[in-house]
């Protein structure tokens, strides 16, 4: 067990930048999920911490180990760092049974028949495959193979674990399972571990902390209850859960912490808590989660909210509830409501308090 620490770490493949300047820490024993758009660097960051690539510039250091430092010129190959890697891919030999398969790593590293036995029979009982010990991978589903390719990682005790996609390849239904059984395994086991996904479910279901990337940069770090909770910015608000935008003008000049009063497109006023101090006829983005909006019913609305009058442009049966497109002074939103509303015209209740603002309104799509 031990911790990680990347500093500063940049890769180029040509004259793209896949990474740049990203710094984290992982505390022994953490489960950190990198998550983020294709594209975004994901797999580059675990591939250097894997010694799979070698970076261009940084840091990487495990317990007490120096991976990779750019500046002093040291790069451990792969086989000299300590970590257990699993792929989407499940990459088991084929004419390999499962326990052949799991021994293989401790066969490459001279430990002795009794002691890889008992690893063996160890490892397989964590990952629940101790009954499928003699079959070959094609006999096994997606899931299975997955757990395998699992428990031949976890065999050799990494130091850390590094997991790129792990359940991609898997369909929605055995994901879901697959999701719950490594959430179980994970406290568990209580392994150092980066975990590498695209998708927000898996981020914010298993994650102690989740680092969101965006275009080779770390974006925002926290607990998946502050990220979805107190987004950076709106490419994180966006990108976690569904966000909704609305563009606006501050009316009077807002003190940080106060309530601004905002005007919309079409002249309709509301109020918004503002973090920072606003100055008058700044343009601001508020962005809110659907389930902070209430359809308003006249003289029914609680206090310390703004009333809306807005457009029905769709309305979709999703299984338990609708889901509601509306256009507000120009702005799609999406509202879930049990019932859908029988009208085209829908008033709107938003808690002053219930939304993010964020300086200008250019670069935000809804
Ligand atoms: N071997 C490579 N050669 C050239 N470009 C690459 C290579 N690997 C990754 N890239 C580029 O680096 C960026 C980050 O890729 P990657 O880390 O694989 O993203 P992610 O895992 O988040 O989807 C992308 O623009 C990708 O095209
Ligand atoms: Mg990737």
């Amino acid at each position: 067990m031990a911790d990680l620490n990347i500093q500063g770490l940049t890769k180029r493949f040509g004259g793209v930048t896949a990474v740049e300047d990203v710094n984290l820490h992982v505390a022994d024993g953490e489960f950190v999920t990198l998550l983020g758009p294709s594209g975004c660097g994901k797999s580059t960051t675990l591939a250097a911490v894997a010694g799979l690539d070698r970076a261009d510039g940084g840091r990487i250091q495990v317990g007490e180990t120096v991976y990779f430092d750019a500046s002093r010129g040291i790069y451990l190959p792969p086989e000299a760092r300590n970590c257990g890697l699993v792929f989407q891919s499940y990459a088991l030999w084929p004419h390999m049974t499962v326990a052949e398969n799991v021994a293989f790593p401790l066969t490459l590293r001279k430990v002795p028949a009794a002691e890889r036995k008992r690893r063996i029979e160890e490892v397989l009982g964590l990952v629940e495959m101790e009954r499928f010990a003699a079959r070959y991978p094609h006999e096994l589903s997606g899931g299975q193979q997955q757990r395998v390719a699992l428990a031949r990682t976890l065999v050799y005790r990494p130091a850390i674990l590094l997991l790129d996609e792990p359940l991609s390849n898997l369909d929605a239904k055995l994901r879901d399972r697959a999701r719950a059984w490594l959430a179980e395994l994970r406290t568990r086991l209580r392994l150092t571990t980066i975990y590498v996904t695209h998708d927000q479910i898996e981020a914010l279901s298993l994650s102690d902390r989740i680092v969101v990337m965006n275009g080779g940069h770390i974006a925002q770090i926290g607990t998946p209850q502050q990220i979805y909770e107190h987004p950076a910015d709106p490419f994180v608000a966006d990108f976690i859960g569904t966000t909704n935008f609305l563009p606006a003008r501050v009316v009077d000049s807002t003190p940080a912490g106060g309530r601004a009063v905002l005007e919309l497109a079409d002249g309709q006023r509301m109020e918004a808590l503002s973090e920072s101090a606003t100055p008058a006829g700044s343009r601001v983005t508020l962005a809110f989660r659907p389930e902070q909006m209430l359809v308003a019913r006249p003289g029914t609305e609680p206090a310390g909210g703004s009333v809306l009058a807005t457009r029905v442009t769709s309305r979709s049966y999703v299984g338990g509830q609708w889901q509601v497109g509306l256009d507000l002074a120009g702005a799609t939103l999406r509202l879930e409501t049990r019932q859908p509303p029988s009208e085209d015209e829908l008033h709107l209740w938003l808690p002053s308090t219930g939304g993010i603002l964020f300086r200008g309104g250019a670069d935000v799509t809804a």
